[in-house]
């Protein structure tokens, strides 16, 4: 399975920022990514346009929206729709991202329904899993991943999963590790992988959910990424911090 390396700038950059990283960016890939990667650039929505721009027409890199309301349109003051993330140029979206969930309480239920919404608009998902650290000191991890990964799975597993199956990654986040500088170690991260890909497969079937990829986020850097994405069952990365300079995150791209 090809490698996600995806960069989640949150709310990071002016467009002449994002325009001098997408150019770096392009420059240094103009012949394409790293065999087997593709890198994915999750920019705020006001930069969307301008990194979309800068890397058309190269194969392997691809931009998303970090957040969207699951309606057409209408009268929801504040929001973005998938019709303008698709206008911008984005093709894939965020949902569940810890900060949604914690920071905003974005609930399981509001999650189901932007997965849904967004898959059956076209767009690939990245949905977004994982325990706080109180959570896994309570032994919570299993349970947190089946409520995270059902809710917003399962109403689909007959309906567009099973039509579309390349539509849909994984992004297993420990919340404690977000931010912190503390990443997973090789164990938390197999053994969560594990259970996650176990859950899927529940879920959708063994042969569909080995072809989900599952990605790592928390604390990724140019330094860690290379052992983490050596790990058995690690399909990609979700990188914040690391990924707000371009040269860092073409060195996690290389890991
Ligand atoms: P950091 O890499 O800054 O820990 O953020 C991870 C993340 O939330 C990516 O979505």
């Amino acid at each position: 399975m090809r490698k996600i390396i995806a960069a989640n700038w949150k709310m990071n950059k002016t467009r002449p920022m994002a325009a001098e990283f997408a150019g770096q960016l392009a420059m240094a890939l103009k012949e394409g990514t790293p065999e087997g990667r593709l890198a994915l650039v999750f920019p705020p929505f006001t930069d969307i346009a301008a990194v979309a721009d800068a890397f058309a027409g190269i194969n392997n890199l691809a931009v998303g929206g970090q957040n969207f309301y699951p309606a057409e349109k209408g009268a929801f003051t504040g929001e973005i729709s998938c019709a303008m993330l698709r206008d911008a140029g984005a093709n894939w979206l965020l949902a569940g991202h810890s900060e949604r969930r914690h920071v905003f309480g974005e609930t399981d239920g509001l999650i189901a329904q932007k997965t849904a919404f967004g898959l059956e608009q076209g767009f690939k998902v990245m949905l977004c899993v994982g325990e706080t650290l109180e959570e896994r000191n309570n032994n919570q991890l299993n349970g947190v991943l089946q409520r995270q990964l059902s809710s917003a799975i399962q109403p689909l597993a007959n309906g567009i999963l099973s039509k579309s199956p390349d539509q849909i990654a994984v992004a297993y986040e420990p919340v404690w590790a977000i931010g912190t500088g503390k990443v997973a170690g090789p164990d938390e991260i197999r053994e969560a992988h594990a259970a996650a890909r176990k859950i899927l497969s529940d879920l959708l079937g063994n042969s569909y959910a080995n072809s989900v990829p599952l990605l790592y986020g928390g604390s990724v850097n140019a330094k860690n990424a290379g052992s983490i994405i050596a790990l058995d069952n690690v399909d990609g990365l979700l990188v914040g911090g690391a990924s707000l300079e371009a040269p860092s995150f073409l060195d996690i791209l290389r890991a």
